[in-house]
This record gives structure tokens, sequence and C-alpha cells, in this order.
């Protein structure tokens, strides 16, 4: 057996293997790591779906989403050449028997083939319904009974609540153990997500002043212009609170809140982000008001055009009241981050893409300066910009030049792109690496999937009970509804609001 798992010859397993998300984002993540060389040798992806195709069709349908949707662009003859030759196709349905016994020959062919026992990749970029029939069948099939070589990876949403997200890891692990099973929540394969753990933990400068002594508050907005594309269905059952709060926006704040790991294991960093949940103040349905906001686009503007509202979206029915826009308040309850306030927000048909991270540092104890000194004057921020411009933001007061002492807020700026000069891979690329290394720091665990759903379960049980009577309650194009500057105007603060590229030169 080969002692370096990334050396490990691979086979990944795509269920789903014609749909959506193989085309637009796995298929290009592997096609980029074979550019640079990161995939094993030999490696194959075999691709399974119900979809009536072959081997040869699928090849070109997938190149086209290489076209259309690789960081780098168009593929090379030479080089899809070489990519394509490893996909293969097979037609199944995903509850029939014969589908796995037709997979396990498959897979044994391989390993004589290829003269060893590869490591099997099983992912699932299926409907969410089917992940249990596949888990299942898979377990049947004797295909996860070897935990060293073979491996699950699922993807959001895992589960729509609490009940619906454990029955799932009930399922998952009845068939494979959790050191087997990837979760996936793709925020954490961005380099700047990444990037949080290094800033905090691999400098010393900053840890001292990040908690409650220094910082005042903390804001967190991951803002999309885009509506909700083609996926009205799926989104109207889902809404902005399971579809990005859940997952990525808490993500977000337990990297920002964990305790310094040990170490970098997997089950280390983990560990230290499941105590932040843990240390989440629950929010009480009589509270949820005062801690949570939700809001619904109508027509207006993106980009220039004349857009529709969400109601008028394919798929979505005409008196929906599902929220295209969640924002939170949430409490650490620990030691470092005691009364500090977390302001999350996300929402669809904001103004601008743009996800970042403010740490809004306290006042000044004393403000020695004249009062006409500071007209400007804005207590400390550090901007951890996620996307799409990469970076970090330090603003601080400095002199204005002149004979007198004004005081203005100067930005001192880090910037991914004119620093490191190189393009970052996409999310897919890091998370299927990983994956495919058996690298489960960037996924989620079973506990922290749960916990992260119980912190929000009061929050939909009463927007569930309780129909908006003011939906569609913001215009396509603006900062979302009014409640979402009241939940943090009633503490006397106010959302960082994104202006122009933070970190552009
Ligand atoms: C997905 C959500 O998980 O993340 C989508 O389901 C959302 O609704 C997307 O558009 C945003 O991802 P990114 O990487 O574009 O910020």
């Amino acid at each position: 057996m080969e002692r370096d798992p990334h050396r490990r010859p691979t086979v990944l397993v795509i269920f789903g293997g014609h749909g959506d998300l193989t085309w637009r984002k796995l298929i290009p993540a592997l096609f980029n790591l074979h550019l640079d060389k990161s995939l094993s040798q030999p490696f194959a992806v075999h691709a399974v779906d119900r979809v009536d195709t072959s081997t040869d069709l699928l090849r070109e349908h997938l190149r086209d989403g290489v076209s259309q949707f690789s960081r780098r662009g168009p593929a090379a003859d030479g080089d899809w050449g070489t990519f394509v030759a490893a996909v293969t196709y097979q037609k199944a349905d995903f509850d029939d028997p014969a589908a796995y016994s037709e997979l396990s020959e498959y897979l044994a062919q391989i390993d004589t083939q290829w003269n060893t026992k590869a490591n099997r990749v099983f992912y699932l970029a299926t409907p969410p319904s089917l992940f249990g029939v596949i888990a299942r069948r898979l377990g049947e099939a004797g295909l996860s009974h070897e935990p060293e070589c073979s491996h699950i990876v699922v993807e959001k949403p895992l589960g729509c609540d609490l009940e619906s997200a454990q029955r799932l890891n009930r399922v998952l692990r009845d068939n494979f153990s959790e050191p087997q099973i990837f979760r996936i929540d793709h925020y954490l394969g961005k380099e700047t997500v990444q990037n949080i753990l290094a800033f905090r933990f691999a400098n010393v400068l900053f840890e001292p002043i990040w908690n409650r002594r220094y910082v005042d508050h903390v804001t967190i907005t991951v803002a999309e212009e885009v509506g909700v594309e083609h996926r009205g269905g799926y989104y109207d059952h889902a809404g902005a609170l399971r579809d990005m709060v859940q997952n990525h926006l808490m993500q977000l704040l337990c990297l920002v809140t964990m305790e310094p790991p040990v170490s970098f294991e997997a089950e280390e960093i983990r560990n230290k982000k499941v105590d932040v949940l843990h240390a989440v103040r629950p929010i009480a349905h009589h509270d949820v008001h005062a801690f949570a906001a939700r809001g619904q686009y109508a027509e207006g503007w993106a980009k220039g055009e004349h857009v529709c509202g969400y109601r008028q979206e394919e798929g979505v029915a005409p008196e929906s009241t599902t929220e295209t826009f969640a924002a939170v308040k949430l409490f650490v309850d620990n030691w470092r981050w005691q009364d500090v306030p977390f302001y999350l927000r996300t929402g669809k048909r904001l103004p601008r893409f743009v996800s970042e991270i403010s740490i809004g540092f306290l006042a000044v104890p004393h403000q020695a300066f004249p009062v006409e000194a500071a007209l400007d004057w804005q207590p400390a921020r550090l901007i951890i910009c996620i996307q799409p411009d990469q970076g970090i933001v330090l603003r601080f007061q400095a002199k204005q030049p002149g004979p007198q002492m004004y005081l203005r807020p100067v930005d001192m700026r880090f910037s991914y792109e004119d620093t490191f000069k190189i393009m970052s891979p996409d999310a897919y690329e890091t998370l299927l690496w990983d994956a495919m290394r058996n690298d489960a720091t960037l996924f989620m665990r079973a506990d922290q999937v749960e916990a992260a759903w119980s912190l929000l379960t009061p929050i939909l049980d009463v927007w569930a009970s309780i129909p908006p009577s003011d939906f569609p309650n913001y215009a396509s194009g603006t900062w979302g509804p009014e409640g979402a500057e009241v939940l943090i105007a009633q503490d006397g603060r106010t959302w960082l609001q994104p202006t122009a590229a933070h970190v552009a030169k």
C-alpha cells in the first residue's frame, strides 16, 4: 500500500456525474488539478448518473463546462485529451443494487489494472434526497467497508433542520465511519477563509487584542448581487438562513472566534470550531424578533438592468414567504468574547457581490485631541476581504497633512493578487485535493453541523410560525430590509457598507 496518501492511485466516483455541480465545479476543478500535476497517478473519474448518455457524449459535455467555468478558460486539446481519457460513464438508477454490483466490478477491474488497492472517493453530487439511499447502497455492496481506502463526500444542504440533519448523519454513519465522511462547505476551501487561520495564528501581533478587551463588535457580510438564478425550486424551500447562515456564515464565525489550536491536525481544528458553536448563546423564541431580521427582494436594479422580484422568479411560489435576506445577532459566551456582539448578514440581489468580515475595535479610552480634530474619527477596524477582492485592510486614524491636527481614517492594505501574483485555486480544487488525500481539516464534522442547526432552530421555528406581513421588503439593488438596519442600530452601531474595492490598488 502507498504510504503517502497524496500519491495513492485514486478513483473518484461522482454520483450525479452528469449534473450541474459536476459540470460547473467538479470537473473544472479536477482539470485544474490535472494541469497543476496534483492528481495521483494513475487517476480516474467514474461518473454515475441516470441520464441516457455515453462516455463520449459526457466527455464533450464536460469540456463545455471547463470552457465556461474553469478559472483558466477553455482547455487545450492535448491537456484535455490526457485528462478526459480517465473519465468513464455508468448509467444507473441510484436505488438499484445492480448498479452497485456493476460499480464494484468496475472498481475491482481498476485495482487489477493498476495492480494496487486504489483509494475510492464517492462524491455525492446529487439532490440531497438521494444521499441516504446512495450511502446505504454503497454500504450494502460492501463498498464502504475498508475505511482506509473508501471515503464519501457530501455537500450541503445537510438536512433542512436539526432533526433531518441528525437523520442524515445517522444514515451516513450506519454505513461509513466518521473519519470516512467528508462534509463540504465550499467556503472553507476559499483561500481567504483559510488565511484567517494563518493571519490569526501565524502572527503574534493581533492575537493579544483579539478579544473582548479590545474588540467592540464584529460584522460578517456575505452579499450577492445575483438573485436565485435557475435554483428557485430548491431555494424556495430553503431561504437565506438555511442556504447561507447555517453553513457558510457560521463557519466564518467559527474561524474568527475559535481558540488557538494546539496543532493543525483535523480533529484539533474541528474541536476548536465546535467549541465556539457550543458557546454561542441560544436565542430564545421570544427574542427572535430582537436578534434576527429577514427580507425578500422586490423588483429593482442590478448591474444597470431592471430585474424582477423574488416572487416572479422561475420555480418560486407567487405568494412565497421565503427569505432571501437574513441578519442575525449572536453572542459567544466565553472568556474571550463575552458580550461582544457578532452581526451576520447575507442576502441576494444586494448592490454588490462582496464578502467580508469586519472586526470593529473599541474607541480609545480617552480622546485627547480637540473636538474639531476628529470630525471623521472612527475606531480602528480590521477588514478581512474574502471576495471578490481578496485581502486584508487595517483601517486606523492618521493625521491629515497640514498645519492643523485633523484626523481621518486611512487604510493599510494587503492584496492577495498584488502580493502573490498568482491566480488562487478555486475552493473545489482545494477541497477535492484534500478529500482525495484524506485530510479532513477543512470539512465539517457531524457534531458541528448539528450544533449549527440547533442554534438556528428557534429562528426557523418562529419565522415559520409567523409569516412575514411585509414581503417583499427590500428593492433589488439595495442593502436589504430596514429590519437589518434596526438590528444593529438599536445597539448604536452600523454595518460597514462595502464601498469600493477595499483591497484594490
Ligand atoms: C451556495 C448557496 O452554497 O453558495 C448559493 O447555495 C450561493 O445560494 C453560493 O449563491 C455562494 O457561493 P459563493 O462562493 O459564490 O460566495
